[in-house]
């Protein structure tokens, strides 16, 4: 077992730390139970997560002589919805879990999110450990204490800042991840290149097949990824400024997961991300922020990992542009009729641009579509 990188995310009070490495899994007992020694968990997964990964946990926290019951949901974005929520809130309320007593939000992002805006709520709020089980989980969603669920207005649109005690991202629960998954997830950590940090973005360039086959390259982009994230965090814990570039690709993003129903069968998250980074650059160049090539350059290299980067590879097409710009229009990144985008001069140079004209938005979607049929 290689030595775990700790990674702490900085919030006063509310602060804890990110762990990384491998078979982190097996000493998740021991972990929890310096956190909480007399506590009762109650750890919410989902089918697939529970069938591969929930013995192993199940026979750490045994050993740690923690006490632990189990709700579990339906795989995918689905689930990230008013009625799985009421379940998870009614199952964790069944297993009598108390204020002093700990969720366990065991999965990928969908978990956390779910597992994590329920620990907000029940009780007026319990506190819980992520274990991420998903690169996407491991490198973004279970750091920083975004919680929540979809609504028919759109993704996200109802949740809470709920941070974490803890997250256990052991790398080798990772490899019962199918390939698709593992490639969605890696376009949020080449997004932490593409917004401040250039290097980081050449050494993906460079080490993205051992990144995806598991060696030490793997563990050492989740840490880079992780800190890149709990530093943003740090400053900007509510995403009243600096926080929202983590969004780089996300209103397009959104809107593609929107559009496609957010059917997994379709496009998951990460998929869309990466369209949406492409995009982002695309309309960049298109303003006059960045050169022709950066774009180019972006989606050469999601390309070359096996990642989406245009609106064509959206299975079943990517919707009409009224449908599109409801979305975009819907999410949350807009004020007083003008929208914020996360836009950029080139690779590692993003920033937030809180007065892009709808109309600009409007034409570069209408070529964009036009290309994709
Ligand atoms: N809270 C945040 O800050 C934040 C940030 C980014 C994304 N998100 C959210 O995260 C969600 C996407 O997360 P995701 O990509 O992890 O999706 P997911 O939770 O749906 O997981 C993807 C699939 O992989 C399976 N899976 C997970 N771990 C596995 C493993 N180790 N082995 C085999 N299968 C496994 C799941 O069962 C699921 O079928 C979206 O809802 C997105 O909005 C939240």
């Amino acid at each position: 077992m290689s030595e775990a990188t700790r990674v702490p995310v900085r919030l006063g009070e509310r602060s804890y730390d990110i762990l990384i490495g491998k078979g982190l899994l097996a000493q998740a007992g021991e972990h929890i139970a310096a956190l909480a020694p007399k506590a009762r968990l109650a750890i919410v997964t989902d089918e697939n997560v529970a069938a591969l990964h929930l013995p192993a946990l199940a026979a750490s926290l045994d050993r740690a002589g923690l006490g632990h019951s189990t709700v579990t949901i339906r795989p995918g974005e689905a689930s990230k919805a008013y009625g799985p929520f009421a379940e998870v809130c009614d199952g964790l309320l069944a297993t009598r879990v108390e204020r002093g007593d700990l969720v366990v939000a065991f999965g990928g992002g969908v978990v956390g999110d779910l597992a994590g805006f329920a620990a907000a709520v029940i009780r007026r709020g319990m506190r819980f450990v992520q274990i991420p089980t998903s690169l996407l989980a491991q490198v973004d969603s279970s750091v920083g204490g975004k919680t929540g669920i979809n609504s028919r207005h759109g993704k996200n649109l109802v949740g809470a800042f709920h941070q974490p005690s803890l997250v256990l991202a052991d790398t080798t629960v990772l490899d019962t991840l199918s390939p698709r998954e593992f490639r969605a997830g890696y376009a949020e950590v080449a997004k932490y290149g593409l917004i401040d940090d250039a290097p980081f973005f050449h050494w993906l360039e460079k080490h993205w097949a051992e990144v995806l086959a598991g060696g030490p390259e793997r563990q050492e982009a989740i840490a880079i990824s992780c800190r890149a994230k709990a530093a943003i965090v740090a400053r900007d814990e509510t995403e009243t400024g600096d926080r929202a570039l983590l969004n780089l690709g996300h209103t397009f993003g959104h809107a593609l997961e929107a559009v496609t129903g957010y059917d997994s069968a379709r496009l998951v998250h990460g998929e869309g991300v990466a369209i949406g980074m492409v995009l982002a650059h695309e309309f960049s160049a298109r303003l006059g922020l960045c050169a022709q090539e950066e774009p180019s350059r972006v989606a050469a290299h999601l390309d070359a990992v096996g990642l989406p980067t245009r609106l064509s590879q959206v299975p079943g097409g990517a919707g009409t542009m009224d449908g599109l710009m409801a979305a975009i229009t819907q999410d949350k990144k807009v004020k007083r009729g003008k929208l914020t985008f996360i836009l950029t001069r080139g690779i590692g140079e993003s920033f937030i641009a809180n007065d892009v004209d709808p109309a600009a938005v409007t034409t570069f979607l209408t070529e964009k579509l036009a290309e994709a049929r």
